[in-house]
């Protein structure tokens, strides 16, 4: 008798009292339900496929897997397509809602979202409630089993293959990477179901493309988010940003976004304004846009429980706060004092949530920050609200806290998104959260919340960006400088420098620490810190690509080393280096004094960024890097384009230099839009396929406009490694060697049809 049956759209396999659903997503995507239900989290987008996979006996066949059930146990054993195992469950314990899986072959195991912890997990046990952290004891500490986040996603991984495995489940979630059995991954959780998703691949960047198909990607940024961002706790009143806002335009600090901290509110009511520090609110957004800035406000979840104050007066109208156990409106306790919290898990209270921006964004708002969203409660040990509080979904069934409080940021970045989204008038939507589950990337960039200015949180904020985007989040950041205690001149140039290379770059700080802007300790310190600025600001279309193809394939902008090296064991640990984008490769001083560190290059020739001395790779290589530099390598075979520097996005006309790294034949898309509306998606873009063919003798450079709706900036040539050139032939003419990297070209009218002689 055949134990597995077809269903509508899915595998099912009874034994005794117990279920499995088998549902297929591709060829390399299966999903394993030990329950009857098959409804999901809001993480997943995807539905799954009709039509995939074919019963052979015991197992289920697609192109790619071969899947084969024990019909007593329901345990499973996945095999590729050439037949080698990729994953075997030891145990499944339904009512226990836990999973033991054997360790295999994988050497290593990342993703996990944020971690205090290096790059690779194994040997790690940790598990999933977003909590409110706080400085050196909470957070960035490696006994912190729980941090702001919740991806229950993770990666196996070996130089061939690899997987990825997505426990869909809300509850508190607990992963155990070989810690209690050294020989065995197990994840549980507290309440729901097993439900989880194997994705199969044999590289890392199919794994991360798959898991971004199932639970989304990226939207793509507004460019000015992209530029440096300055924020406090707080600038307390218009003066005071005034002042910061014109500090950075005399410094010629290029800043593109200042921040609103709790106090621009009054009594930290949300969607309100201080009206005495704050007096000509409008008046200020308008001069700060005048001079070229963004603004973002914070907003919390916690709405003050106060007579007569609107916001509150609506909620309690429309009954829209998480309620206790009895069912009253649960008050707990935050900025503002006494508090109810909106029930995002209703359609209905995101919307209302999202349309109260409306009149913010029509003062001139252009951003929001939402924080304390775990979310955070000052009266509770457990510092949240009590996991019997309940929520109410759209069908009016009560849901616990318990199940929702890891969703509970994700649901509010939702509301937020789709309010900005409605009143920017075509403008991109920025948004910035704290707390988060799988899926987060869809509306906000993620910072790591409340770190400290010492060098220990600047070093292992680095994998824990690594093992974010490998969660599916590429838009990550933290407090460049740190948060608690005062940050000092040489951790504040180490940090900015990391920050460069950072997706989401923004210096901020907290009360009664000292001010940490770059012009707080000094000229020195100063001009260092703008000099890195300034490169950031001449990486913007580069890192804005990325970002096109991160917000199309789910790839990271900072990659480990095993991204793209994935063959090369030494990568598997490497914690403390990383890639930006395939061929920029960033390697931060991380401690105080220190000018030199050993720089692990991969295989293939390597430019240094500073000197354009060329290095081998597949080795340590010691970098000499004092205070003024960061070790950064460029690949042989790479283009790179720098932008014009300027004090924010949009002040001059751009003008883009094309750095080509040479040694090698090599290709480059170049992505030009208005970086700032929804235009792009009405075709409003322009897309250059730039290329080289490098031979001994000759390196010839060219370009095709693929697509042209969007005025492309002029560009430049600048050349890598080609100390002695004989001679530069432009459209068939002969010009002087020395004039080539002073030639504009303008693509909107020709294609590059550069030969240049070698000696
Ligand atoms: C939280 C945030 C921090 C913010 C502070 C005041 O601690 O993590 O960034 O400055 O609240 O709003």
């Amino acid at each position: 008798m055949n134990i597995i049956k077809k269903m509508d759209y899915w595998f099912q396999i009874k034994s005794s009292e117990r279920v499995l659903n088998i549902l297929f997503y591709s060829d390399s995507i299966v999903r394993f339900v030990y329950d009857e239900d098959l409804g999901s989290t809001p993480a997943v987008l995807e539905r799954p496929l009709n039509g995939l996979g074919k019963i052979l006996g015991d197992s289920i066949a697609t192109n790619e897997l071969v899947i084969k059930i024990d019909s007593n146990s329901l345990q499973v054993e996945v095999y590729n397509s050439s037949g080698e195992l990729i994953n075997k469950d030891i145990s499944v314990d339904i009512p226990k809602i836990e999973i033991r899986k054997e360790i295999l072959w994988e050497r290593g195991f990342y993703g996990s979202g944020e971690r205090y912890w290096y790059l690779n997990q194994k040997g790690r046990r940790m598990s999933n409630w977003n909590s409110d952290l706080i400085g050196l004891y909470d957070l960035h500490n490696v006994t912190i089993k729980e941090m702001h986040t919740s991806i229950p996603f993770y990666i196996g991984l070996d130089k061939e293959k690899c997987y990825g495995i997505y426990f869909d489940n809300s509850f508190r979630t607990c992963f155990d990477y070989g810690k209690t059995y050294n020989n065995a991954v197990s994840f549980k959780s507290s309440g729901g179901k097993i439900d989880y998703y194997l994705i199969y691949d044999r590289d890392i960047k199919g794994i991360i493309e798959k898991y971004s198909f199932l639970t989304g990607r990226m939207n793509l940024p507004s460019i000015p988010f992209l530029g440096y961002q300055q924020s406090r706790y707080s600038y307390k009143n218009s003066k005071e940003v005034m002042n910061i806002a014109k500090r950075m335009r005399n410094e010629k600090i290029p800043c593109d976004v200042l921040y609103l901290d709790i106090h621009y509110m009054e009594n930290y009511k949300v969607f309100t304004i201080d009206s005495k520090e704050f007096r000509d609110f409008k008046k200020m957004l308008k001069e700060l846009k005048s001079m070229g800035f963004k603004v973002v406000l914070i907003i919390d979840p916690g709405i003050k429980v106060e007579k007569g104050y609107k916001v509150f007066e609506e909620g309690k109208k429309g009954d829209y706060y998480v309620k206790d156990s009895y069912g009253l409106d649960y008050v707990g306790e935050v900025w503002p004092g006494e508090a109810v919290f909106p029930d995002f898990l209703r359609t209905e209270v995101r919307k209302w949530w999202g349309d109260l921006h409306a009149s913010l964004i029509k003062d001139g708002v252009d951003g929001i920050w939402n924080d304390m969203n775990e979310p955070s409660n000052f009266i509770t040990k457990s510092k949240t609200l009590p996991e019997d509080c309940l929520h109410i979904d759209d069908l009016g069934d009560e849901k616990t806290h318990s199940e929702i409080h890891n969703l509970y940021g994700l649901l509010e970045a939702k509301a937020t998104y789709k309010g900005l989204k409605k009143y920017l008038n075509n403008k991109r939507p920025f948004l910035l959260t704290r707390a988060a589950f799988a899926g987060i990337q869809r509306y906000s960039a993620l910072w790591t919340g409340d770190n400290t200015s010492v060098w220990e949180h600047l070093e292992m904020s680095i994998p824990m960006f690594l093992n974010i985007g490998l969660s599916g989040i590429p838009f990550v950041g933290s407090d460049v400088g740190g948060f608690l205690e005062d940050s000092d001149e040489e951790l504040l140039c180490r940090w900015t420098q990391l920050g460069v290379f950072t997706p989401f770059f923004r210096n901020h700080s907290n009360l009664d620490t000292i001010y940490q802007e770059p012009w707080q300790f000094g000229e020195d310190t100063l001009d260092n810190v703008r000099k890195f600025i300034n490169i950031r600001y001449s990486l913007l279309t580069y890192l804005y690509n990325l970002m096109k193809v991160s917000s199309e394939k789910g790839h990271p902008i900072m990659r480990p080393l095993l991204y793209h090296y994935q063959d090369d064991e030494k990568t598997l640990n490497i914690y403390d280096e990383f890639l930006f984008g395939e061929n920029m490769l960033v390697a931060p001083i991380y401690r105080p004094g220190i000018d030199e560190r050993l720089v692990y290059l991969p295989e293939g020739n390597w430019y240094d960024f500073w000197t354009d001395e060329k290095k081998k790779g597949k080795r340590f290589l010691a970098q000499y890097s004092p205070i003024d530099k960061i070790p950064v390598c460029i690949k042989e075979g790479s283009i790179i384009p720098r932008d014009k520097i300027m004090n924010y996005f949009g002040e001059l006309e751009n003008e883009i230099t094309l750095h080509f790294y040479t040694g090698k034949s090599c290709e480059y898309e170049l992505y030009i839009d208005d970086g700032i509306t929804f235009d792009y998606e009405k075709d409003i873009f322009s897309l250059v396929k730039i290329h080289t063919v490098e031979s001994s003798n000759t390196l010839i450079i060219g370009s095709k406009t693929a697509y042209k709706n969007y005025e492309i900036p002029k560009i430049k040539i600048n050349l890598h490694g080609l100390d002695n050139i004989k001679e530069v032939i432009i459209d068939g003419e002969k010009i002087d060697v020395n004039n080539l990297d002073k030639i504009l070209f303008n693509l909107n009218e020709r294609e590059l049809d550069i030969q240049v002689v070698k000696c």
